[in-house]
């Protein structure tokens, strides 16, 4: 880890020297996964008493942007994209009970075969299952309507997530958005080598986003959670 660099939270966030490092990232990431149960609190890292006030605040911030009864606004309603979904905790209680079809893109594999008996009836509403890593996925030309990304994002790169950004652009449809939920530091980003995951600060959300020319249409912050975890953010994408 030696050549990490940690940046201040503005130009750089988490980069590497050699493409060794970086793929020794990930695959620390994806060793760390591999040990985590998949159940909620797996997802949630022991909260999984969390998960409904997650949810109802990501509703909340969701459904403006809608076309549907009560939502008011211009974006569709069948096909949304799972980022990061693990077991499909967001595709469940969010996606799911909205969309007409949901994708699950999860580096895990054994998160996804949990995911069918999970998701229950919702299951039959699962378009594609994707094994992959967001640092290599490629979401299909203007697939979807919605591209939720929770609580994944810290575990890529910089230039990766900028780079996966822009692939996501490709996969909406015309008017589609993308959604990210999540935490953020109130100064500089900090490492977890634990987890292999970095948890950037605000300025370099807005330097990544401003890299990839998506505009932040709406900002909110999760409200209600203990305040001693790390703030989460929504961010609405266009
Ligand atoms: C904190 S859990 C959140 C799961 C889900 N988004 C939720 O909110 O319930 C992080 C998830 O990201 C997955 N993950 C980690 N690195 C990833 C990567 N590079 N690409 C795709 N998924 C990744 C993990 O396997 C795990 O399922």
């Amino acid at each position: 880890m030696a050549t990490r660099s940690l940046g201040d939270g503005i130009d750089e966030c988490l980069r590497f020297d050699t493409e060794q490092e970086r793929h020794q990232w990930y695959s620390n990431a994806a060793k760390y996964w591999e040990a985590v149960p998949a159940t909620i609190n797996g997802m949630l890292g022991g909260f999984a008493d969390l998960t409904t006030r997650d949810v109802t605040a990501s509703l909340d911030f969701l459904r403006p942007f809608l076309s549907v009864v009560g939502g008011g606004g211009t974006v569709g309603t069948s096909y949304a994209l799972d980022c990061g979904s693990g077991i499909g905790r967001v595709s469940k209680q969010l996606l799911l009970p909205i969309f007409s079809k949901v994708d699950l893109v999860e580096q895990n594999g054994s998160f996804l075969e949990q995911a069918p008996e999970y998701l229950g009836e919702y299951s039959v509403k699962v378009g594609q299952y994707y094994a992959e890593g967001l640092q290599t996925f490629t979401p299909e030309a203007g697939r979807y309507d919605v591209i939720w990304c929770q609580w994944v994002l810290a575990h890529l790169t910089d230039d990766d997530l900028v780079a996966f950004f822009n692939r996501c652009k490709t996969g909406l449809k015309l008017g589609g958005m993308i959604f990210v939920k999540e935490n953020v530091t109130k100064n500089k980003s900090a490492a977890d080598d634990v987890d292999h995951s970095v948890t950037r600060s605000l300025d370099a959300f807005y330097k990544i986003f401003s890299d990839t020319g998506l505009n932040i249409v709406k900002e909110k912050s999760q409200p209600n959670f203990p305040k001693a975890l790390f703030p989460v953010i929504m961010f609405a994408l266009a």
